[in-house]
């Protein structure tokens, strides 16, 4: 199917509405509405299996939201969704399919690309997948000396690393006893070396995992990675052949990781529909399924499965994927608000923001529509954010009193994971207390009040400093609890959320492009840092980057002439 041209955005006629709609709800404080409908909560939330999403405390209304889903349809989302899942080539840019759902999704029916049913081979990898981490979780799958492998060394960035370094972390109370996760993806040396210092080599397994194979930092830390091995296992007489025991790849290139010297068994592959910040649902997932075990690893991917089902099948005013994306368009698009936070209570939680960044930014920071014209609306909002209680001692002071409004997605969990109820019911206490504050603020009027019945000048002025403008707009998202299976149906709303919105700003969501320019700079300027001199060959830098590379290099020389 071709791509439909389809209408700017703006042009829309329900954006337009909105924009008329946004004007006369200005200044309408949040809490008023809850005065106006006093069943305010029962009329803005929405469930989906243990997950409860509140989104009352948001300036809309009913309006609001019967617009907004008329933006949805106008945009054509239910047919975009139904190219999505179908396998039709939605990343028009790299003309490719999208299709980590399907990875996720059990065998049959039969989901062809290019005349293929992908199914078949999905199973595939994910039964080589069983098999290798039975062997490891069994010990049947032993390093070069014949000891039990006891630590898994994940070497990848970006999306092939984010979303399984999330995920273990998550999950750390499902973690098979007598494994230890590590992640490495900086290029920074720091990163490998501190790592590595902690190891036994005769009983590590890397995982090179990268989509490309090609990433400089991951295949930079694989090579050095690769020779701490080989220089360590020396001293047990061992040499080459004992890479077999301990690298495997996980790549869509597979030739690429036997050039690196890895197996051809070692290898597990994935495909060119999978995008990488989508990825940990492939074989990307093995240091995941190493972590908590393939069963566990499979109730994640249930998960995730069914909040597919109910993206694809819940009425779109009910549907949590659908909500959380229109909301953020309203915020956003129609309410001004530039950044968003995300922001769990709960410590499980903690490289989610993160992660989301990666998913969201790498996804939807684009300038440039589906048919290449400028894009003047704002796309994906700055996402940042970090796990609450912490936040509150950092910048939520900010959240409270500056003058950037910035919409919160609060993540709380009804049952904690830890044996410390005290500390459960004082954190969701605190949670629910900051949504409440940056809603309802302190005036002026209240905060004098507090300090003084007869107020004076000092008293006064006082007061401003204690005055909160609140009318704060925040989602709550409620978890029964976090496990495999409710993580990864969380991942997959956001995963879903992102998406709707690259439909409703009608753009690409899954090339990368804004990655390249920085990465081809990089290599003209690392081989002038490694040759010592700026390359004549090429037009000049501008004068900043040229002095700063002449200022590494003095310093280089220097340092070298001082060692001789
Ligand atoms: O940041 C650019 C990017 O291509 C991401 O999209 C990707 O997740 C990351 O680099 C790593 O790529 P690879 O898995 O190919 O090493």
């Amino acid at each position: 199917m071709m791509d439909t041209p389809s209408r700017h955005s703006t042009e829309l006629p329900s954006w337009q509405r909105l924009e008329t709609h946004a004007e006369q709800l200005q200044g309408q404080p949040i809490s008023s509405l809850f005065k106006e409908d006093p069943d305010r909560f029962d009329h803005f939330s929405a469930r989906f299996e243990g997950i409860l999403l509140d989104y009352s405390k948001n300036r809309l209304t009913k309006e609001t939201r019967t617009l907004l889903v008329q933006l949805a349809e106008e945009a054509q989302l239910p047919a975009w969704r139904e190219r999505m899942f179908r396998g039709e080539k939605i990343n028009h840019t790299e003309e490719r399919a999208v299709l980590h759902t399907a990875l996720r999704a059990p065998e049959t029916p039969a989901l062809m690309v290019e005349q293929e049913d992908v199914m078949p081979a999905i199973h595939q990898v994910l039964e080589q997948m069983a098999r290798f981490v039975d062997s490891v979780h069994q010990e049947e799958w032993l390093g070069c000396t014949g000891v039990p492998i006891t630590d898994i060394v994940n070497i990848g960035i970006g999306g092939s690393d984010l979303g399984p370094r999330m995920v273990v972390d998550a999950l750390r109370p499902w973690q098979k006893r007598g494994i230890r996760s590590h992640f490495v993806s900086n290029l920074d040396g720091r990163a490998l070396e501190t790592t590595l210092e902690s190891l036994d080599a005769t009983r590590t397994l890397f995982i090179v995992a990268s989509k490309t194979f090609t990433t400089l930092e991951t295949m930079t830390n694989a090579h050095s990675a690769r020779n701490w091995f080989l220089q360590a296992i020396k001293k047990q007489g061992k040499g080459e052949s004992s890479i077999r025991n301990h690298f495997v790849a996980v790549s869509s290139n597979p030739e690429a990781c036997q050039s690196f010297g890895i197996a051809v068994e070692n290898v597990f592959t994935f495909w060119d529909w999978v995008g990488g910040r989508l990825s940990l649902w492939s074989a990307i997932g093995l240091s995941i399924a190493l972590a908590i075990g393939m069963d566990r690893f499979r109730e994640l991917m249930a998960g995730a499965h069914a909040m597919d089902n109910h993206f694809r099948s819940a009425p779109l005013e009910e549907n949590l994927p659908v909500l959380l994306a229109l909301i953020g368009v309203w915020n956003h698009n129609f309410q001004g608000a530039e950044s968003h936070a995300v922001i769990p209570y709960d410590a499980s939680l903690e490289l989610f923001p993160a992660y989301l960044q990666q998913l969201d930014m790498e996804s939807n920071g684009k300038q440039v529509d589906r048919e290449g014209e400028p894009i003047e609306y704002l796309t994906s909002p700055l996402l940042w954010g970090e796990s609450g209680s912490n936040g509150q001692h950092s910048f939520f002071q900010f959240l409270h009193q500056s003058s950037i409004r910035v919409p919160i997605d609060f993540i709380g969990t009804l049952e904690p994971g830890h044996q410390l109820p005290d500390h459960h019911e004082r954190l969701t206490a605190n949670m629910l207390a900051q949504a409440e504050a940056l809603m309802k603020g302190k005036s002026f009027q209240e905060a004098l009040a507090e300090i003084s019945a007869q107020p004076d000048e000092t008293q006064t002025r006082l007061a401003r400093y204690k005055t909160f403008p609140g009318n704060l707009p925040s989602n709550m998202l409620l978890l029964e609890r976090l496990d495999p299976h409710t993580l990864g149906s969380l991942i997959a709303l956001y995963e879903h959320k992102i998406f709707i919105q690259g439909v409703i700003w009608n753009l690409n969501s899954f090339d990368q492009m804004g990655v390249e320019l920085g990465k081809a700079l990089a290599k003209r300027i690392q081989q002038e840092l490694e040759q010592g001199a700026l390359d004549k060959q090429s037009p000049a830098h501008d004068s900043s980057t040229q002095s700063l590379i002449n200022y590494f290099l003095q310093h280089k020389n220097r340092s070298q002439s001082q060692k001789n």
